[in-house]
């Protein structure tokens, strides 16, 4: 079938880099760093996290971005284009992976806008641990409920994408970070002023040999790969969009770090509460949604800081969520050639029933188990450990070793007045692409199959 190019654009750079800065920071930056970190022994997980983000990381957000460039259209298309007709289903795969993580990532997304809602009523701030582990645990463990905040979640992710490209996903991205760089700033300078917070300080940046064990490093490129957005197709879709005179190296650089400063604040913010009122640092999921009402409580003005974080934590998932669903709408645009609404539509039906099968997990249907998981887990299990990391290294070897020509004159392409990409530049990015990239990919695959 013939497939007709993507006539969307990004309006600016910025709104471009906000916009895949916004898929980058979300749950991952936000709920789920602090408490890997913690369970990751910290900066035993930090500093190789930091690393991986700016070598394999960021050289693969490239490779996603060029491909999806030079491919002008889905996923799938961008794949055919690069690596051939028999490469499309790689492409097909990534729909399929970014369809299934914003399948389970809604539910998440929901609990966030369950605690918007409470934070609005005043009700999300409690100096009582035991009464806000009660509180999450409820959430959680009600399927009724889940549910109608999946429903609710999954409504807003789809009403931003029926917008479009510029007008939804743009406008959202470029109007909601900047403020909630701004709130995590100041939310971390008040968890640093609270006494007791430097060993909060000490538990995430004191590096020691001994904490290092080869899971804490695994795990570290797992999240890296999650973090970044990467092996979900949504940078290639993102990178449709792109016009030929944004020079794509420096932009995948400002997303990597745009995302690394949001997880290291989400840590900034969580941490040095969590040692100042002497609780766990390990203590799982419920961090972001136990942890913090705690210190809203202490706050003067409290209630309103709540508003205002629960809100930011609202849109990193839906920014992220937004471009998880973009993968999948483009393919229906230009594979199926639906209409954007009607592509929407179909995914909102699909994504509600999935989802509500996982929200169902940490309730009545906590008993169903595959492979000694829970259909969450599992899903999460699969995604993040195979379905990802598969899509990137047939990404890598596309770009690096089928495609890389072709690659390398699409990531020098820019015009003049936004620099150029020196020779060196170039062959350093091949280099990553070919060997370093791979190579995190398996290790952390491997990890996967030992988890
Ligand atoms: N990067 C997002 C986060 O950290 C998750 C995500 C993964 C989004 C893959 C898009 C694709 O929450």
């Amino acid at each position: 079938m013939s497939v007709p190019t993507s006539s969307a654009q990004w309006s600016s750079r910025l709104g471009f880099i906000l916009a895949a800065a916004g898929s980058a920071i979300g749950l991952g930056a936000i709920w789920k760093f602090p408490y890997w970190a913690g369970a990751n022994g910290g900066a035993a997980f930090i500093l190789p996290y930091i690393l991986f983000t700016f070598t394999a990381g960021v050289v693969l957000v490239m490779a996603e971005l060029a491909l999806g460039r030079s491919g002008r259209g889905s996923a799938v298309e961008a794949m055919r284009r690069a690596g051939g007709r028999g490469f499309a289903w790689c492409g097909g795969m990534a729909v399929l992976t970014s369809f299934l993580i914003l399948s389970y990532y809604a539910v998440v997304g929901g609990w966030c806008a369950a605690y918007l809602a409470e934070a609005l009523m005043g009700e999300a701030a409690s100096s009582d641990p035991e009464v806000l582990k009660m509180r999450f645990g409820e959430l959680v463990s009600s399927g009724g409920r889940n549910i109608a905040w999946l429903f609710a979640f999954l409504a807003a992710v789809c009403l931003t994408a029926v917008f479009g490209v510029h007008r939804g996903i743009e406008r959202l991205s470029t109007c909601l970070m900047p403020i909630f760089f701004l709130l995590m700033i100041g939310l971390a300078a008040y968890s640093l002023l609270l006494p007791g917070s430097e060993a909060g300080l000490a538990y995430l940046f004191q590096f020691s040999w001994s904490t290092v064990t080869p899971q804490a490093i695994l795990n570290a490129m797992g999240f890296t790969f999650f973090s970044l957005s990467l092996g979900a197709g949504v940078l290639v879709t993102y990178g449709a969009y792109v016009n030929k005179s944004t020079r794509l190296p420096a932009a995948a650089m400002w997303v990597a770090i745009l995302a690394l400063q949001a997880a290291i604040l989400a840590g900034l913010v969580i941490m040095p509460a969590v040692f100042a009122y002497g609780l766990e640092p390990d203590a799982g999921p419920g961090l972001v949604f136990i942890t913090l009402p705690m210190i809203f409580a202490q706050l003067s003005g409290g209630s309103v800081v709540a508003v205002i974080f629960y809100f930011c934590l609202f849109v990193a998932a839906l920014t992220s969520a937004v471009s998880l669903l973009e993968v999948a709408v483009a393919f229906l645009q230009n594979e199926c050639r639906f209409s954007r609404r009607a592509a929407v539509f179909l995914c909102f039906a699909a994504l509600f029933i999935l989802g509500s099968v996982s929200a169902l997990s940490f309730g009545p249907w906590s008993d169903c188990l595959i492979f000694g998981r829970s259909i969450f887990d599992f899903l999460d299990y699969v995604c993040t450990n195979f379905l990802m990391t598969i899509n990137g290294l047939a990404v890598a070897f596309v770009v690096g070793w089928k495609a890389w020509p072709k690659a390398m004159k699409e990531l020098s392409t820019c015009s003049p007045e936004n620099g150029v990409v020196t020779k060196g530049t170039l062959s350093a990015i091949g280099f990553g692409l070919r060997w370093l990239a791979p190579l995190m990919v398996l290790a952390s695959c491997w990890q996967g199959l030992e988890a």
